[in-house]
């Protein structure tokens, strides 16, 4: 018994409605653990609590010193985002524990929504070590039951696969499945990543992921699975260190998004709701957008290069790009990039990205020199002083590419030439990307040197007033709300996978239940011609997804820098259904999830932040289904018009993608649309008021 402190019992909450109950205490030995029922049954069971350090252990010795409980209901508006309000109402518990001999001293903060149980550890200024180099964080969560889980495996360095849906005791099998991304490393053992979901028997779904991920390196799961419980998984540097962490610290929330309604998983804002309020002023110079890029070309089978030359610099002692011979293959040239501009500019569409615009491309794998990218220096071919007055004098935005080849150190020392560079040259966006092992080699992408990295650039770039959407990034846990200049990440397999052998269509029928909890994906929807080749390999692909789905992936998979990622040319076989990618908002008033289950089917429907408008989505897996759409979000008293782009009856992915219809009807409030998908297929609707 510590001296001086008074012993307090075990101590509980309940979320505001009463549906969640969870119970803090220690056991006998002084470790920290906690307990949450929904719906009066045990959904994750006793679960330890903890942190592990060189210096010192936050594992067991520990009473409770006291406690803070308090009941927050406020709301906050999104610069961008599904809602324009969004409700922060939850009941929150934290947990003073002590030890002595030695002193320690841990708080854990819970709070519990409606929706869900976040908490975090805080670490106050110790009467000790100070400074901690992290080992590995004992949180667990022991489920009750052999539940179903949707995962993917646990690797330091990327995301991008495709979904398992498997049980506790046959994830080891379903892990096995997997191949070995070139240079990612994959974790041994029976690892697996966050965001995931699990569904129990009862009908009972969780979203597990993490929240405000900022000065600590991302989680992964250990799964055993015959205790059908998991441990959190810090991702270490190659020392094996976790974090270097300093007192006073607060880790990230970890995250359980509860409902046996999966609709409610998707409406879930508790990710965000954890986050920090937005930390820039003045955010008037963020704008939602669309944009096409010159980058399609460079997947499909045209032998299109991001390199200008096919010498480069790996020829020794070349130093000037002038001097090298142009393949002819390089679409970031002049002349095609004003291409894109006359069709943005032609279709209203905001931006143009263009890859393969600077020098360093040719050396992409030889790792010959310590600085591979320049983000100030055009290719030969590429005039950009008359491509920024060409793009501003159409109304067209050009985005910039930074592709670091994972050099993520050289890219801190370039930052503020580069980010000068495109502000001195009209461009407002940036994609950045991270393919390769990091350099320092020391580090994954998902370590704590990478998060600190990232928040790095996205900081840096509020500065310049400069938006990111990036690649191969740590995956998002809601940081967006606090810097809402990252208006999009990548972090997950994306949409470039239908021309490497494709996505099965279930794949985005499972990201919005994971991935998207996160923040926006730049999935790069869109794609009009489906029948692919990587590279001119020969081997073709054929996406999975009917040409109706691409346009309803605008709804599924909301982001506020969304791609129209087709070549204009498909775009002009196609002009009627593109109409729907040319008005469809990419920010919203308000966002209806009518139906769900993961890996099945997803139906929504947003209205535009600046009309009234609404849009619906629907998409479904490899199988036809017919979709309900409830028109009863439609506000009474008014006359509607709906125009529905849908799969022809005869459309399948894999045969027929490209068979639509698009026809408009008349519809009331309140009434139910019977909505016919194909397999594979999807719907998109705008419905519009009738005056
Ligand atoms: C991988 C990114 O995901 C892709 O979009 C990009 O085109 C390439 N890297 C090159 O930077
Ligand atoms: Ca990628």
């Amino acid at each position: 018994m510590l001296a001086g402190a008074m012993e307090l019992a075990a101590v509980g909450i309940t979320s505001p409605n009463g549906e969640l109950l969870l119970n803090v205490d220690v056991d006998a030995g002084g470790s920290p653990y906690y307990t949450l029922d929904y719906k009066g049954k045990p959904l994750v069971k006793q679960s330890r609590l903890g942190l592990r350090a060189d210096e010192t252990e936050f594992r067991d010795g520990f009473v409770i010193a006291g406690t803070d409980t308090v009941t927050v209901d406020r709301s906050w508006q999104p610069v961008w985002g599904e809602y324009s309000d969004v409700r922060d109402h939850f009941r929150e518990l934290a947990v003073r524990l002590k030890a002595e001999n030695p002193n320690r001293e841990l708080t854990v903060r819970f709070r519990l929504f409606d929706d869900g149980l976040g908490f975090r550890y805080e670490l106050p200024v110790q009467d000790g070590p100070n400074y901690l180099t992290l080992k590995d964080e004992l949180t667990e969560f022991n489920y009750a039951g052999d539940h179903k889980l949707y995962c993917i495996p646990g690797d330091y360095d990327t995301d991008e696969y495709l979904w398992s849906e498997t049980t506790f005791t046959d994830l080891p099998e379903a892990l096995s499945n997997y191949g070995r991304h070139t240079e990612a490393q994959r974790v041994d053992g029976v690892t697996i990543q966050t965001p995931m979901l699990l569904k129990t028997a009862d009908g009972v779904y969780v979203n597990m992921h993490e929240a405000a991920l900022d000065g600590y390196p991302a989680m992964l799961l250990d799964v055993d699975p015959s205790a059908y419980s998991m441990k959190s998984h810090l991702v270490p540097d190659r020392l094996g260190v976790s974090a270097y962490l300093q007192m006073p610290f607060n880790t990230p929330w970890r995250t359980l998004i509860v409902s046996d309604d999966a609709r409610d998983i998707l409406a879930s804002q508790l990710v965000l709701n954890l986050n920090e309020p937005c930390a820039i002023e003045d955010t008037s110079w963020i704008k939602p957008m669309k944009f096409i890029g010159v980058w399609w070309e460079m997947f499909t089978g045209n032998e299109k290069t991001w390199a200008y030359s096919d010498d480069g610099l790996a020829k020794p002692g070349v130093t000037d790009y002038t001097k090298l011979k142009p393949n002819g293959r390089h679409p970031a040239n002049t002349e095609n990039v004003k291409k894109y501009i006359d069709f943005a500019a032609k279709h209203g569409i905001d931006g143009v990205l263009v890859e393969g615009w600077n020098e360093g491309w040719e050396d992409w794998a030889s790792y010959r020199k310590n600085r591979q990218f320049l983000f100030d220096k055009p290719y030969p071919d590429f005039d950009l002083p008359a491509l920024r007055d060409y793009a501003k004098e159409k109304g067209v935005k050009l985005i910039m590419h930074h592709e670091t080849a994972a050099n993520a150190a050289d890219y801190e020392l370039q930052l503020d030439r580069a980010f000068r560079f495109m502000k001195d040259n009209n461009y407002d966006a940036v994609k950045t990307g991270y393919v390769g092992a990091i350099i320092p080699r020391s580090e994954h992408h998902t370590s704590q040197w990478m998060v600190d990295h990232a928040r790095h650039v996205i900081e840096r770039a509020a500065d310049y007033q400069i938006m990111i959407d990036s690649h191969e990034a740590p995956r998002p846990t809601g940081l967006c709300r606090t810097y809402p200049n990252w208006l999009a990440q990548e972090s997950a397999r994306g949409g470039e996978f239908e021309s490497f052998g494709g996505n099965p269509p279930s794949h985005t029928c499972m990201l919005p239940f994971t991935r998207l909890k996160g923040g926006p994906m730049d999935y790069t929807p869109g794609l009009f011609e489906t029948r692919l080749s990587y590279y001119g390999e020969g081997k073709d692909s054929q996406a999975g997804t009917t040409l109706a789905r691409q346009l309803a992936l605008y709804l599924t998979m909301p982001s506020p820098m969304q791609m129209a990622c087709d070549l204009p040319e498909n775009y002009e076989r196609f002009p009627d259904a593109f109409q729907f990618i040319k008005d469809v908002p990419v920010d919203w008033q308000d966002s209806r999830y009518l139906e769900a289950e993961p890996n099945r089917y997803i139906t929504v429907a947003r209205q535009d932040k600046n009309s009234d408008d609404w849009y619906v989505g629907a998409i479904t897996d490899d199988n036809a289904r017919t979709a309900l759409i409830d028109l009863s979000f439609l506000p009474k008293g008014a006359k509607y018009e709906a125009t529905i782009y849908e799969d022809a009856p005869d459309a399948h992915w894999k045969d027929n993608p490209q068979a639509y219809r698009i026809r408009t009807v008349q519809v009331k409030p309140g009434q139910k649309l019977k909505q016919p998908l194909a397999p594979g297929g999807g719907a998109a609707i705008r419905i519009t008021k009738k005056n």
